[in-house]
């Protein structure tokens, strides 16, 4: 199959949607792209140089000269992986900031629209759908309600053996969409052309099966 497909699927924070691509991706033998993971290496780099948000030039002038990519699934910033920095609460907190100013998402689009144009992907984030890939051939929306969203993450969490507070976990939640979703450069929206899952009540294998089924 030499065609180009596009996958995208966007959606809220923890409603699943890198576990869930990562699988799909697996079963087609095609690319999967964390675009979130590219946010959060920006706002790694820029914390890391104590480059505030505020100051515009030095963030695009910083653009120019960092490489944000993917070894073998796993992101690199000049080359070097940073997998397990961004992971943290601080980068999860300062990438909803960055990833909120012009010249950062312009720089992370056009580096995601190269990857999508040298392969066939699937791609995760907010505005795939609706900006990255307008015309993707398949487009999902993968929602679940806050409170299992927080309920799944807490778990997570628990079982690494971390202290957590439900709660703030929540809010943390309720934060971000409110972010995500108000921010006024490419908001989380459903784009009108996809198909929305609800995967309150679904596994994750469900919700792979479902998006397999309807691109094979
Ligand atoms: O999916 P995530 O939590 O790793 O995303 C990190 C941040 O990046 C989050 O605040 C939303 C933002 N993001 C975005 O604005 N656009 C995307 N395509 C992906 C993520």
């Amino acid at each position: 199959m030499n065609k180009i497909i596009r996958i995208a699927v966007d959606g809220p924070s923890g409603a699943g949607k890198s576990t869930i691509a990562r699988k799909v991706a697996k079963k087609l033998g095609i690319e999967y792209v964390d675009t979130g993971a590219m946010y959060r290496a920006v706002a790694y780099k820029m914390t890391s140089e104590g480059i505030g948000p505020e100051e515009g030039e030095r963030i695009e002038a910083v653009l120019k000269d960092t490489v944000i990519d993917f070894d073998q699934g796993v992101i690199t910033v000049d080359g070097t992986e940073v997998e397990s920095k961004i992971r943290t609460p601080e980068i999860s907190e300062a990438a909803s900031i960055y990833s909120a100013l012009p010249p950062v998402r312009a720089s992370l689009v056009q580096a995601q629209r190269e990857i999508g144009h040298r392969k066939s992907v699937i791609m995760d984030g907010r505005d795939i759908g609706t900006n990255v890939f307008p015309d993707a051939q398949y487009k999902f929306y993968l929602t679940a309600t806050a409170e299992e969203r927080a309920d799944r993450r807490y778990k997570e969490l628990v079982e690494r053996g971390q202290e957590v507070v439900y709660e703030e976990i929540l809010e943390d939640i309720r934060q971000r969409d409110h972010n995500d979703m108000t921010r006024v450069l490419n908001p989380l929206r459903k784009a009108e052309d996809a198909i929305e899952v609800d995967s309150t009540h679904m596994s994750i294998d469900e919700v792979v099966d479902f998006i397999y089924d309807r691109v094979v």
